[in-house]
């Protein structure tokens, strides 16, 4: 063969070793909105032109939309589509005559439109919201945005209203938008609404400084303007509230040895009750010992001074009864009474009773004088 014969044959298997490699052009959906689809093809050699055409899979024979692409391009958009609709898409391949070289189709539904702002944003607590908003038909589910100018910026996905967003800044500002997402993606945010957290509880500390009172302190909390501090007694359902401005409150005129549970929350210039406390329980300083009375024993040949009061049945909590005397003896008791000894004769002890729970001891009984065998 020629030189040139050689030339034409190469070239033409060439033509055909690659027209038999190359394979149908393939399709598939880059990304849907409620209005746009975007599609992803593979390039086809010798196309001119890929054209793409939507149609409703209900009616696939009659397109909606149609977009001409350049041979340079594999990836386009086709918007003017309508929401929540499944759509067929249909690339094709043409050549310089508009013939037809391959095409391929695929399909997709359509996000979901936008939906109405947020009806509702109540806090919960100083870290929560309680969101309400209309449904969308056609959502699977709903994404609840969450932003703020400090750089937030957080999407929860929600299953129904009332929804609750967790974990977020006391007292701290957000923006809320909501989408609806069904199987094709999401729709576009809706316009955002703007709310505020409260303040978080105070952390209260509580002491019972004497037999009816208790004190509660707290360190500031930012930005309160007032505060509330609840205090009930354990078996009584009166509970009584009170507001104060500064960052500690005495509650006065309390029961002696009783359990009182306190409470306290943080109000925000805004006018708003912040969160909560837990509750704190504190007990008050028991009763002074009382009716306290003083005789001499005998254990063996062992003198001692057995010392007896009056218990106080409404109290709470075991109360620890610590006896002294100025004789350098002491004992303890958690029931009526308890002996000191061992005692001598001729001695004069000053006695003492102090009663003692869990928020410290009561003020000690009046010295009671005893004087042994004279
Ligand atoms: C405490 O302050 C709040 C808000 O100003 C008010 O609504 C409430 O009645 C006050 N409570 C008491 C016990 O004064
Ligand atoms: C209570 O608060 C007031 C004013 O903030 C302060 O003067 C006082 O010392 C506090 N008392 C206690 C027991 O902390
Ligand atoms: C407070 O005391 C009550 C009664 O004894 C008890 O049931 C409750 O768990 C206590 N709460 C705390 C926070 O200790
Ligand atoms: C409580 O303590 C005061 C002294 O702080 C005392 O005068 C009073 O008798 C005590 N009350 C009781 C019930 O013990
Ligand atoms: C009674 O209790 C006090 C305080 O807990 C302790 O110091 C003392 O040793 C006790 N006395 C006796 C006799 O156990």
């Amino acid at each position: 063969m020629g030189a040139l014969k050689w030339l034409i044959f190469l070239v033409f298997l060439n033509t055909y070793s690659q027209a038999a490699a190359q394979s149908d052009i393939k399709v598939s959906v880059f990304s849907a909105t409620s209005k746009t689809v975007i599609l992803r093809w593979t390039s086809y050699s010798g196309a001119v032109t890929y054209k793409i055409s939507a149609a409703p899979l209900s009616s696939p024979s009659s397109p909606v939309s149609f977009v001409m692409f350049g041979p340079n391009t594999v990836m386009g958009s086709i918007s003017s589509l309508s929401r929540d609709i499944e759509y067929i898409f249909t690339v094709q391949a043409l050549d310089g005559t508009q013939t037809v070289l391959s095409f391929a189709s695929t399909q997709t539904l359509t996000a979901p439109d936008i939906m109405d702002p947020i009806k509702t944003v109540k806090p919960k607590d100083s870290r929560t919201f309680m969101v309400e908003f209309n449904p969308k038909t056609g959502a699977t589910s709903y994404i609840i945005r969450v932003e703020n100018t400090n750089g937030f910026f957080r999407e929860d996905t929600v299953s129904s209203s009332p929804a609750e967003i967790r974990n977020l800044d006391p007292y701290t500002e957000y923006r809320l938008s909501i989408m609806a997402v069904n199987n094709a993606g999401r729709s576009q945010p809706s316009s955002p609404v703007a709310a505020k957290t409260v303040l978080p509880p105070p952390q209260i500390s509580t002491s019972s400084p004497s037999n009816d009172s208790i004190i509660v302190t707290w360190p500031p909390v930012a930005h309160a303007v007032q505060y509330t501090v609840s205090i009930y007694k354990f078996d009584s359902n009166a509970k009584e509230k009170y507001n104060t401005t500064n960052t500690n409150l005495t509650f006065p005129g309390l029961d002696a040895g009783c359990l009182y549970a306190i409470q306290s929350s943080a109000w925000d210039p805004e006018g708003r009750d912040g969160e909560g406390s837990l509750y704190v329980n504190q007990t008050t300083r028991p009763a002074t010992p009382s009716s306290v009375s003083v005789s001499v024993v005998m254990s063996g040949t062992l003198a001692g001074l057995s010392v007896s009061w009056e218990l106080n049945k409404e109290v709470h909590g075991t109360i620890e009864y610590h006896v002294t005397s100025d004789q350098n003896l002491n004992c303890n008791s958690t029931s009526n009474s308890c002996i000191l000894s061992p005692v001598g004769c001729g001695e004069i002890h000053t006695i003492h009773t102090t009663a003692s729970n869990k928020a410290g001891p009561s003020q000690p009984s009046s010295p009671v004088l005893f004087i042994t065998c004279e």
